[in-house]
């Protein structure tokens, strides 16, 4: 079969056929332009996927007169800067919210701009805000509604307000597209329930044996709800597939009706007026019997052709990929077709790994072979986010380097929940399989880098070590190419929280152990430079205003480097004749270096943009304790 010919003939008779009357002139031909531009693109990932059901052609059209419909819509003011490129700038820094743990509810949220605009964010994440169960919601992952706000938080316009100030002050709004569930009370869901078969067709409604069978090959995510990825329905009989919580119901996108239906929602989230869609749990959503149902081919046909539509539709959105698998599935996400940005679970887990054994060379490894991905593709980079840590890293990495995977995985989680003597962080157990022994870690930043113990043991030195291991971090993190993302409160030192243990919806779920309300005392702790907390906040205001001011930190060039010692870090960025050479100690020792730096800068001198300070390289040969420095030439 000729595959473009097929499209262009499909194409031309749907164009017949589809209804534009409702659009402007110019809408149309914009329109048409686009379809004739990438209609191709969408063919091509949606035939693997769908070339065997008789209806798609139906279900095609009523694909392309919804991307019509969405047209005849008003969106939010936009965004001013329209360079199609925007994520590869030093100016991009980027926080994660939950409206009503940093504010009350989207009205009061507009009133934390200010707030953004002083630390130097001009990107924020707005954790889930759609209507949602009452109780466990799984923090709003669980969507009954995507096209209402949730009732708690405001208003669709409310949001839309919320979009406009913040584009007007130069930030971009992300949301989640939770789109590999929806939750159980759901429209579909619930006739689902009530027994319609079209809409049980939109979930995997299977007998027993069938979800035995998955389960002997589909791994367990949430172990401590329930064991397998199946939840059965008694009132009828049939077990529906939850990868998350039981209430937590996924879509069967072998059913091109919910491809369709989904890119539907898809649209009205952008009516939002975002900027970026967080692609949540994008692994999970291909299913195929005797497999991992993770990461398969046709998961990524399916995330192309979302792409396909958005670029259809409303070219200026951009996906960011949320794939906490093996670091080679983390990129395999990552591409122009595919997700623009994606988070960089590999470096954030190994950051925390390379300062629990005080040696990089994991890191350096996993990162020699992970971190270059495509051009204009760009990294979202994290040190904690609202969900757990999970070890994942690629073990024939560690085999080469002679540690076991298992062993060492155990112990990373022993050293981050308090069961490790001599450790310095204070973390709590995700998630601990019952079965297998694994478990993830949960903590805010500045409990899992040793703050909240050194302040519990009043020991100034631990405090010293535990700021530094924070500046470490974030030093690193800001340096990487890609946009730097922090947590709510992390710029704040917010210690762990355990309200959570109070409250039924949540005490099952630790990772509301760093999920915390932000009070008026959090920021106020804060703002004074004699508490930790005020020289965290201090530390990571003063970093993000020197990314900003030096392009270099926009630099595509980007090495690692060694210096010869396994307790440190360092990485080269260069632009022309511009060179930032950054290098971390991540120890509580002095750590000699081998090379002379002058070679790696190109000059005699250097300057430390941390400081300020100059330094004379061919004398320079020692980096003090859990140091950081930003080296350019001086
Ligand atoms: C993503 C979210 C997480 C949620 C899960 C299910 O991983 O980050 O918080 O539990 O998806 O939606
Ligand atoms: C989701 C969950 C996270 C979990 C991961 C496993 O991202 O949010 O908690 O570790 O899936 O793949």
């Amino acid at each position: 079969m000729d595959i473009t010919f097929e499209a262009q003939k499909t194409l031309q008779r749907l164009l017949a056929e589809l209804d534009f009357s409702q659009l402007t002139p110019q809408k149309k031909s914009i329109l048409i332009q686009r379809l004739t531009n990438g209609f191709q693109a969408l063919f091509n990932q949606l035939f693997p996927l769908y070339g065997q059901r008789f209806d798609l052609y139906y279900h095609l059209k009523v694909l392309l007169q919804s991307v019509i419909d969405f047209h005849k819509k008003k969106c939010p003011a936009q965004i001013k800067d329209k360079s199609a490129l925007w994520f590869e700038s030093n100016q991009n820094v980027g926080i994660a919210v939950y409206v009503d743990l940093l504010a009350d509810d989207l009205v009061s949220l507009i009133e934390k701009i200010p707030y953004f605009e002083a630390l130097g964010i001009n990107y924020v994440h707005l954790m889930p805000l759609y209507l949602s169960p009452e109780g466990n919601s799984d923090g709003g992952y669980a969507i009954s509604d995507y096209r209402t706000v949730s009732p708690k938080l405001g208003t669709n316009k409310d949001l839309k307000d919320l979009a406009s100030a913040l584009h007007k002050k130069g930030i971009r709004m992300v949301l989640d597209f939770v789109f590999n569930h929806t939750s159980d009370e759901h429209r579909w869901a619930q006739a689902a329930k009530a027994g319609d078969q079209e809409y049980q067709d939109y979930y995997y409604f299977i007998d027993e044996q069938d979800a035995m069978e998955y389960n002997q090959t589909v791994r367990e995510i949430f172990p401590q709800i329930r064991r397998g990825s199946f939840t059965y329905l008694p009132e009828l009989d049939r077990h529906v597939w939850t990868t998350f919580n039981s209430f937590q119901w996924d879509l069967n996108y072998s059913n091109p009706a919910v491809f369709v239906a989904v890119v539907e929602e898809m649209l009205h989230l952008i009516l939002n007026g975002c900027d970026v869609l967080r692609l949540d749990a994008l692994a999970f959503v291909w299913k195929e019997k005797g497999t991992v149902c993770e990461n398969l081919p046709k998961a990524h046909n399916l995330i192309k052709a979302f792409k396909a539509c958005l670029d259809i539709a409303a070219p200026h959105v951009v996906f960011k990929s949320e794939a906490i698998v093996h670091p080679d599935d983390v990129n395999k996400y990552i591409a122009t077709d595919e997700c623009t940005l994606s988070y960089n679970p590999l470096m954030m887990a190994l950051l925390w790994e390379s300062l629990a054994t005080r040696q990089t060379n994991l890191l350096y490894q996993s990162l020699e072979r992970s971190f270059q991905i495509p051009e204009h593709t760009t990294w979202v980079n994290y040190l904690r986010c609202h969900d757990d840590i999970g070890w994942l890293w690629d073990d024939t990495i560690s085999d080469r380097l002679g540690i076991d995977g298992i062993g060492h995985r155990h112990f990373l989680n022993q050293f981050y929940t308090g069961q490790f003597a001599g450790s310095f962080a204070a973390g709590v157990p995700f998630q601990e399989n019952p079965v297998n022994g694994d478990c993830r870690v949960c903590g805010t930043l500045a409990s899992l880098a040793g703050v909240e113990n050194a302040i519990a043991a009043d020991d100034p030195l631990l405090l010293d070590h535990a700021i530094k291991r924070i500046r470490v971090l974030n030093g690193i993190n800001f340096a990487m190419p890609g946009i730097p993302l922090l947590y709510q409160g992390d710029d704040l030192g917010v210690l762990n929280n355990n309200d959570y243990l109070k409250d039924p919806t949540k005490v099952d779920d630790s990772r509301w152990v760093h999920r915390k309300k932000l009070t008026k005392a959090d920021f106020t702790l804060a703002e004074d430079i004699n508490t930790p907390q005020g020289k965290i906040a201090q530390l990571i205001r003063e970093m993000i205003q020197i990314r900003k001011a030096n392009d270099i930190f926009a630099a595509k060039s980007f090495e690692l480097i060694s210096l010869g010692s396994e307790h440190l870090f360092a990485f080269k960025r260069q632009s022309g004749d511009n060179v930032l050479l950054v290098i971390a100690n991540i120890s509580e020792h002095h750590v000699p270096i081998t090379p002379t730096l002058d070679g790696l800068i190109g000059n005699k001198t250097a300057m430390n943009l941390l400081n300020n300070e100059r330094i004379d390289l061919s004398s320079f040969s020692l980096i003090e304790p859990l140091d950081l420095l930003w080296l350019t030439k001086a």
